[in-house]
């Protein structure tokens, strides 16, 4: 935590963790990007205030409520639904009554809409067209975007989908529990049933609508085995009425054992005729209750969950006994690649998680039925912050593929960084992979038209993103998070479309359109996965985050030595995974171009490096710099990065409307502060880990010598006592400090800086559950306190002090002159009540120590983002 205090410090100030002005027009940022803020009126003046909707479904009706309504709110004056024989020109029109026009989208093409504008009679028409009524809702939501981010509207323009698919994938359980969720619990299920309130599930629906998405599966991937009861499938009906008004298809996870854990059956081996007919059977039952059920998505085989493994069977031959009973509904089955062995042997050179995909799916290409779609996440291991694109994209032609990213920011920051993730996804559907030495971009091969159909229709196909929003009210705790799953809506609708133009769509819905504030947001979010890369996970090497807990804060050599595989092999001569054909053959799985460039360390990209390579750490990188020296950099420039979004963001408060400059503001605010104290914790782990397994110093002399650092265990401490924290690089020499005294301790220490102004900031822990208080004190006198009470990920149980509990507080412009006596004094969290008898005997310690790691002491005009350094690759 990071707070600014005046220049001028005389009274003491009382902090709390958030502080959230209330205000008439304040937003909770449930609106999300439809939040129909006023914008600039005149552009649309000859807008036809009058709206027809000429069809006459539910969907129809509702598209024209949705522009009244948009629009009013967005022009400041009335929209009336009018009928038909009131309105010839001078209109909106919704559907298929408008002539005046060519041809409207054809039925047959999916998802196809037009916005024709047309003068008649010096009269305007508007005619927004569909190749259905879902179409034109699309085509509502096009143009209520055009109005709400200021947009001229041209006299025409067409659209049509990319792909059929376009889903999220929520990894809700039934207890209302959220599988990597970091924005509060279910939206859609609590105690084991589905929620009677089911208002959110249908505020989210229109928002995936609004930006195409037509899928949503609301059940988690790792699925719960009784969720197939008849009970249940009564109670998802709910869901899908819910959903159904704006054409998002309801779509479940299944566990494969179903048959015998729902069905009672001794078995689930997929070659038995009964299995086949249970499945059967439920589908049926399933349309009975849901006519436009979307279909199932499977996880098999993989992390513990059952599969045709034990059977001897294939991913192919169980995926199809599933299609062949979707199938005459017109449902599919999104089967997972992401079937590996967690249990590798890390001593054997030649095993290696990442060949899994090709390994295990691609000899069955071809026999998956047409309704199957192996669902292909973007990299071969698991959503890190950088990793090559899975090569079984392009190693299934005869197949259906759909793409899984995941806006859920498990392994990039947890929803608690700024990461815009359509940037990573963008250089993903961009990647050549040069399948038979042709143009084969991911972006082609997932909408089905790389490898066509034999008749040379695309394949089916598409994008799957799991999204994991939650109930409160900005349903991803970031406000900035939205924009990821705005830009993977956008992006599945059409990969081709830039990024700049997706992102500053939605800064204008979310933010308003002042051209200061879009241009400083945009520049943000697009440098911000290669700022959190930077601080993170360098050169391929992945996401050096606890593997083994909670994904959110350094725990580096937790990825080594276990049978989860993701190790990187360090040593004391170098690291990275040698997947050249030498080594795993991983990189042999690309098709030849491709794994020519990758082999070769000439051509192998910096940023993939050590995904690919075993290197020394002095290896020279295409940059210039070596690794290591480029690794040290990287994290500098990274953390200032990050710490600079605060700065600009203040710049930014005057120029905001009304409802943004509130609530959501300040939410930004506090997260922009907290990332930017975690960027310097993930810095020091990362650079501290590679400095002592190097043995090569920083040429900058940074690491190592943190400036202005004084350890707490330095300090003169009454109370206070030494503690190992584990992982040693999650704390400043391996050591903290920790209060057990009810009373409180404090650390002390006399400074000797030249008079003027200061930044000081106090490392330490803020474990989940306790509330310990800190003061800061200067010559006696109180200049700051706090609370260590956020809630912060995991939000799970993690009462120690690592990386992912480590925070700060900054107190701004502190005036210091030489002898002034500094003094931390703290007051842990002891109460009984936070040891909790746990289920399997273990009790479970919540209480919080107040336990403190260094203070920093730094001129304020050496303000971490007043340093020019850039992050590489950065003009
Ligand atoms: C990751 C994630 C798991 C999840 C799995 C999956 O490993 O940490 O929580 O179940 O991916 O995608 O199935």
């Amino acid at each position: 935590m990071r707070r600014r205090i005046g220049n001028t410090l005389r009274a003491v100030l009382y902090l709390s963790a958030i502080a959230m002005p209330g205000g008439a027009l304040a937003e909770d940022g449930s609106a999300a990007w439809l939040r129909y803020a006023p914008v600039a009126a005149a552009p649309y003046a000859a807008l036809p205030s009058r709206i027809v909707v000429a069809g006459r479904t539910a969907q129809e009706k509702q598209a024209g409520e949705e522009l009244r309504r948009g629009l009013s709110a967005m022009l400041g004056r009335d929209f009336p639904l009018v009928p038909a024989r009131e309105a010839k020109t001078n209109a909106i029109v919704i559907g298929p009554a408008a002539a005046h026009f060519a041809a409207a989208p054809a039925q047959n093409q999916r998802d196809a809409f037009t916005l024709d504008v047309k003068q008649v009679r010096g009269k305007t028409l508007l005619a927004i067209r569909g190749s259905s009524p879902q179409a034109e809702l699309y085509g509502v939501f096009r143009l209520l975007t055009e109005v709400g981010a200021e947009h001229r509207i041209a006299a025409h323009q067409s659209e049509q989908a990319s792909a059929a698919i376009r889903w999220t994938d929520e990894w809700d359980n039934l207890d209302g529990s959220i599988e990597r969720g970091y924005a509060g619990r279910s939206i859609f299920f609590e105690g084991g049933h589905v929620r009677p309130d089911l208002a959110r599930a249908a505020a989210y629906a229109r928002l995936l609508a609004s930006v195409g998405i037509n899928g949503c599966n609301v059940n988690n991937v790792n699925a719960d085995l009784d969720l197939l009861t008849t009970e249940h499938l009564h109670e998802f009906t709910r869901i899908a009425d819910a959903f159904r008004p704006w054409g998002v298809r309801l779509a479940l996870s299944v566990d494969l054992a179903s048959p015998q854990t729902v069905g009672g059956l001794d078995s689930f081996d997929p070659a038995d005729a009964r299995v086949a007919a249970w499945w059967r059977r439920k589908v049926d039952e399933i349309y009975a209750l849901i006519p436009d059920f979307a279909g199932f998505t499977v996880k098999a085989d993989s992390e513990g969950r059952q599969g045709p493994a034990q059977y001897g069977r294939s991913p192919a031959e169980a995926a199809n006994v599933l299609a062949h009973a979707l199938a005459p509904h017109g449902g599919v089955v999104l089967y997972r690649s992401f079937v590996y062995n967690n249990y590798l042997d890390w001593r054997d050179p030649k095993a290696d998680r990442a060949r899994a995909g090709v390994d295990n799916f691609a000899r069955l290409d071809g026999v998956f039925a047409p309704n199957v779609i192996v669902q292909i996440k973007e990299g071969p291991i698991d959503f890190q912050a950088r990793e090559p694109v899975s090569p079984l994209l392009a190693a299934l032609r005869r197949t259906n593929v759909a793409i899984e990213v995941q806006t859920a920011q498990e392994y990039t920051g947890q929803q608690r960084h700024m990461v815009w993730l359509p940037s990573m996804w963008k250089w993903v559907l961009d990647t050549d992979l040069r399948a038979d030495h042709r143009s084969t971009p991911v972006r082609d091969i997932v909408v089905g038209r790389a490898f066509p159909l034999s008749d040379g229709r695309p394949r089916l196909g598409g994008f799957v993103s799991v999204t994991n929003v939650g109930r409160e009210a900005n349903w991803l705790h970031h406000p900035m998070a939205m924009a990821n799953l705005y830009g993977f809506g956008r992006m599945a609708w059409n990969p081709a479309l830039p990024l700049a133009g997706i992102l500053d769509d939605w800064t204008r819905l979310t933010w308003g359109n002042d051209a200061t504030v879009d241009a400083t947001i945009d520049a943000m979010q697009l440098e911000s996965w290669r700022v959190y890369e930077g601080y993170t996970g360098p050169n391929g090497m992945g996401t050096l985050t606890n593997i083994l807990g909670y994904h959110f804060g350094p725990g580096i050599e937790s990825a080594e030595r276990n049978g989860w595989g993701q190790w990187f092999r360090a040593d004391a001569r170098g690291i990275g995974m040698d997947r050249t054909a030498r080594g795993t053959g991983y990189i042999q799985q690309y098709p030849p171009p491709l794994a020519a460039r990758y082999e070769s360390l000439a051509t192998c990209p910096d940023d993939l490096l050590l995904f690919f390579h075993h290197v020394p750490y002095d290896f020279r990188l295409h940059s210039g710099k070596t690794l290591v020296q480029s690794i040290y950099d990287a994290h500098y420039a990274g953390a200032r990065e990050a710490a600079s979004y605060e700065t600009r963001w203040l710049a930014l408060k005057s120029r905001m409307d009304d409802g943004a400059k509130d609530e959501r503001f300040e939410q930004v605010l506090a997260l922009f502060r907290y990332q930017a104290g975690h960027a310097q914790v993930w810095r020091d782990a990362v650079n501290d880990w590679f400095h002592r397994v190097s043995g090569i110093e920083d040429a900058r002399g940074r690491v190592g010598h943190p400036s202005g650092r004084i350890e707490a265990e330095a300090m003169t401490a009454v109370g206070y006592q030494p503690r190992a924290v584990t992982p040693w690089e999650t704390a400043s020499g391996g050591v903290a400090m920790e209060c057990k005294l009810a009373v409180g301790c404090s650390l002390a220490t006399t400074l000797d800086r030249p008079a003027g102004s200061y930044a000081i900031s106090v490392a330490y822990y803020d474990t989940w559950r306790g509330a310990s208080r800190f003061e800061l004190l200067l010559n006696g006198v109180a200049v700051a306190r706090w609370r260590a009470d956020d809630t912060l990920p995991p939000a799970q149980f993690d009462a120690a002090p690592d990386g992912q509990t480590a925070a700060r507080f900054t107190a701004h412009g502190v005036d210091l002159k030489p002898g002034d006596r500094l003094v931390v004094r703290a007051v842990p969290d002891l109460r009984p009540e936070l040891v909790e008898p746990a289920s399997d005997g273990t009790p479970r310690d919540f209480r919080e120590y107040a336990t403190v790691d260094f203070v920093e002491v730094v001129p304020e005009d050496a303000a971490p983002h007043s340093e020019t350094e850039r992050l590489p690759g950065k003009k």
